[in-house]
């Protein structure tokens, strides 16, 4: 019996070394101290063995069966162990690898102007206003002094909804809101969408933007409105533009004037980019008509003011030497990744 037991115990320490996976340790565990295993066995079958030598071999058999159990336990703690490190290596994050690149999204050129526009006239105490881009043709035009019938309509060909509701063709729809609602002195711009039914091309799209500008106030002349647009456009352009005022015609302003900055490319000379003009048009103004200021509920034998409309596109396109407009609104991201 003694010599069985001694057996038992060098078969399960040889075999021990051999187990490698957390699965061997558990039929190892089954073929020794399982129910029905070697060493239970040899406990089981003491009743059978003389009473004098009872003693001595099961001490034996326990002695035998704690060695493999705390072999099998130190053994089971070394699998594990090394399965952790095994894991944990795997796992391991390389802080030092380059990262995995992703796509930034920018602003499009037209946010961007528009965004610098808007700082540059909020650095002059411009606040910004907003109106609906569905609007109603009195806002559009009947306040704005274009009657129905006016000629003036049908040179912004307009999309209409009904007979009373259009898509605003000019941001000057906002310039009546705005002095309804609010007492001299007045100072914002509204840059937004508008629509005309044109047809697309290089320099017309049925979608664009304007920004408009309003002050009213007491006093206010066409001297403030050039001073105005002269700073706006120093502030854009640097010191060294020069605007120009051609007399013009709008409804809603008189005297009317359309305004030139001096081209970007030649400074005035002429060249190809301004058809030999010096000057590019950027913008329509004019001191409010006093009519639009009556329509409003404004005075017009207390307050004056003036308003401007500026074409976003036209800026955009002078900013970054674009020459096709249809660019602005194609999304295609080889064109917009450039900016
Ligand atoms: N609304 C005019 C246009 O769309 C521009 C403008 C605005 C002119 C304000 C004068 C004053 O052409």
């Amino acid at each position: 019996m003694k010599q069985l037991l001694e057996k038992i115990k060098q078969e399960a320490i040889n075999s021990l070394q051999n187990a490698e996976k957390i699965e061997d340790l558990e039929s190892f565990r089954v073929k020794y101290l399982g129910k029905k295993g070697e060493v239970t066995s040899v406990l089981k079958g003491l009743g059978s063995i003389a009473p004098e030598e009872r003693k001595e071999v099961g001490a034996l058999a326990n002695e035998v069966r704690a060695i493999i159990e705390e072999k099998l336990n130190e053994k089971k703690e070394a699998v594990q162990n090394a399965l952790m490190n095994e894991k944990l290596k795997k796992e391991v994050i390389d802080v030092t690898m380059p990262g995995k690149k992703c796509d930034m999204g920018k602003l499009h050129p037209l946010a961007t102007v528009r965004k610098q526009l808007e700082d540059i006239f909020m650095g002059m105490g411009f606040s910004i206003a907003d109106g609906p881009e569905v609007e109603l043709d009195y806002y559009n035009f009947e306040a704005l002094n274009i009657p129905k019938n006016h000629p003036a309509r049908d040179t912004q060909d307009t999309f209409y909804i009904n007979d009373d509701v259009v898509l605003r063709t000019q941001t000057s729809s906002v310039q009546v809101r705005v002095m309804e609602n609010t007492k001299p002195p007045i100072r914002v711009i509204s840059p937004g969408r508008v629509f005309r039914s044109d047809a697309v091309d290089a320099t017309h799209s049925p979608v664009f933007h304007q920004i408009e500008g309003l002050v009213v106030d007491k006093g206010v002349t066409m001297g403030d409105l050039k001073g105005t647009l002269e700073l706006f456009m120093k502030r854009l352009y640097g010191d060294d533009v020069k605007i120009r005022l051609r007399p013009h015609h709008f409804p809603f302003t008189e005297p009317s004037a359309e305004v030139d900055v001096s081209c970007f490319v030649c400074g005035g000379k002429g060249c190809r980019v301004c058809k030999k003009e010096g000057f590019i048009e950027v913008l329509g103004a004019g001191m409010v008509h006093p009519k639009v200021l009556k329509n409003c509920g404004i005075d017009p034998e207390i307050y004056s003011g003036f308003a401007f409309g500026i074409g976003l596109e036209r800026i955009v396109m002078r900013s970054y030497n674009i020459d096709d407009m249809r660019h602005l609104y194609e999304n295609d991201v080889r064109f917009l990744k450039q900016f």
